[in-house]
C-alpha cells in the first residue's frame, strides 16, 4: 500500500490539533492550538472551558492543517480521532467532528487511544525504530511502563497507583508558587538548584514491582515547606524543585532499567509531556549507555499532545483494517491493554 494519508484529530485535553500524516511516519502538517494561556488563569485545565474552546477553534485548525500539508480532502485515506482517555466533553468535540468529516468525504473512521498515540510519537521521530521496544509514558494523566510487542500490541507492565508524574510536577509547582503547568517551570528553575539539598523519599513499592507512587513524595514536599515555615527557616525554591525532580527522575529511570533488563529489551523510548524534561533525558541517557540500551525520545513538540502521533497510531490500524463506525464514543478511562 502506497501513500496512505491520514487526517488525525486530537482534542482529549487542552490542545486542539489536526495533522496529516503520510504512511504513518511522515508528518505533512501538525497544527497545534494550545489553550494553556486560557487555563493558566485558573491554575489548571477547566473541562467546560476546554470543550468550548475546541468547538471554537477546530474548523480553523482543520483549514490550516490541510493548507500546510498541501493535501485536499479527497486525497485523504482515512480520518482518525482520539476517543480516550481524556476529558469527556473535549473528546466528544473531536469525535463528532471526525465522524461528520469521515461521512462527508466517505472515508473510514479510525478511533485511536491517546496513550497509544503518545507511544507512536517515537516511531515518527526515530524512523528506524521497530518493535519490540519499551516506552516510559509520562504525561499529566499517566505514568506507564509499556512493552510494545509488535505494532498495535501493548503490555502495560507497570503504572502509577496514585498521581501521574506530570500531576506531581504540577501540584508541587503550585505549592512552590510557580504557576501552571508546573513541569516546564520546575525543569527550568531546578537548573539553578542543588539536587542534594533535600533528601526526598523515593517510593519503590514492593520488591519486583514496576508500579509507581508519587503522592507520598508530593506530601513530603508540602511537609518540608510547612516544617520550614513553622521554624521560620528560609529555603531556596530552586533547591526544593531540584531535589523533588531528582526523586522523580531517580524512580522513573530505575524502574525503566529494571523492566528493560527483566524483559531483555534493548530499545528504550519515552513519551508524554514529562518526556521533555531535561534531567529525565540526561539521566535516562546515561543509564541506557551504562546498560547497553538504545535510547531515543521524541522532540518536545511530539511529546505534548498533537495530532501527528494519533495519525501514526491510526496508520497501523488502517493496515490491519481496524476501523470504527458511527457509534464511536468517548471513553474517558480507556486503557491500552
Ligand atoms: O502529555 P501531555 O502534554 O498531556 C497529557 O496527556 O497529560 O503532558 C502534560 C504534562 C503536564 O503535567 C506538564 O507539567 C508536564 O507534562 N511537562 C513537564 C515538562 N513539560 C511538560 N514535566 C516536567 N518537565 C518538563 N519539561
Ligand atoms: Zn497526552
Amino acid at each position: 500500500m502506497q501513500n496512505i494519508k491520514i487526517l488525525a484529530i486530537e482534542t482529549s485535553c487542552d490542545e486542539t490539533s489536526i495533522s496529516v500524516v503520510e504512511n504513518g511516519r511522515k508528518i505533512l502538517s501538525n497544527i497545534i492550538y494550545s489553550q494553556i494561556d486560557i487555563h493558566k488563569t485558573f491554575g489548571g485545565v477547566v473541562p467546560e472551558v476546554a470543550s468550548r474552546k475546541h468547538i471554537e477553534t477546530i474548523d480553523g485548525v482543520l483549514e490550516e492543517s490541510l493548507k500546510e500539508s498541501n493535501v485536499s480532502l479527497d486525497e485523504i485515506s482515512a480520518v482518525a480521532v482520539t476517543y480516550g482517555p481524556g476529558l469527556v466533553g473535549a473528546l466528544l468535540v473531536g469525535i463528532n467532528f471526525a465522524k461528520a468529516l469521515s461521512y462527508a468525504i466517505n472515508k473510514p473512521l479510525i478511533g485511536v487511544n491517546h496513550i497509544e498515540g503518545h507511544i507512536c510519537a517515537n516511531l515518527i521521530s526515530n524512523k528506524e525504530l521497530e518493535p519490540p521496544f519499551l516506552t516510559l509514558v509520562v504525561s499529566g494523566g499517566h505514568t506507564h511502563l509499556v512493552v510494545v510487542k509488535e505494532y498495535g500490541k501493548y503490555e502495560v507492565v507497570g503504572k502509577t497507583r496514585d498521581d501521574a508524574a506530570g500531576e506531581a510536577y504540577d501540584k508541587v509547582a503550585r505549592s512552590l508558587g510557580l504557576g501552571y503547568p508546573g513541569g516546564p517551570l520546575i525543569d527550568k528553575i531546578a537548573l539553578e538548584g542543588d539536587r542534594k539539598a533535600v533528601d526526598f523519599p523515593r517510593s519503590m513499592l514492593e520488591k519486583d514491582s514496576f508500579d509507581f507512587s508519587f503522592s507520598g513524595l508530593k506530601s513530603s514536599v508540602l511537609n518540608y515547606q510547612n516544617r520550614m515555615a513553622m521554624k521560620n527557616i528560609e529555603y531556596k525554591v530552586e533547591d526544593v524543585a531540584a531535589s523533588f525532580q531528582e526523586a522523580v527522575v531517580d524512580v522513573l529511570v530505575k524502574k525503566t532499567v529494571a523492566v528493560a533488563k527483566k524483559y531483555r529489551i534493548k530499545k528504550v523510548t519515552m513519551a508524554g509531556g514529562v518526556a521533555s524534561n531535561s534531567r529525565l533525558r540526561e539521566v535516562m541517557n546515561k543509564a541506557s549507555k551504562d546498560n547497553g540500551f538504545e535510547f531515543s525520545y521524541p522532540p518536545e513538540i511530539l511529546c505534548t499532545d498533537n495530532g501527528a502521533m494519533i495519525g501514526c497510531a491510526a496508520y497501523y490500524k488502517y493496515l490491519k483494517g481496524e476501523f470504527s463506525d458511527s457509534t464511536l464514543n468517548a471513553f474517558p478511562n480507556l486503557k491500552i491493554d
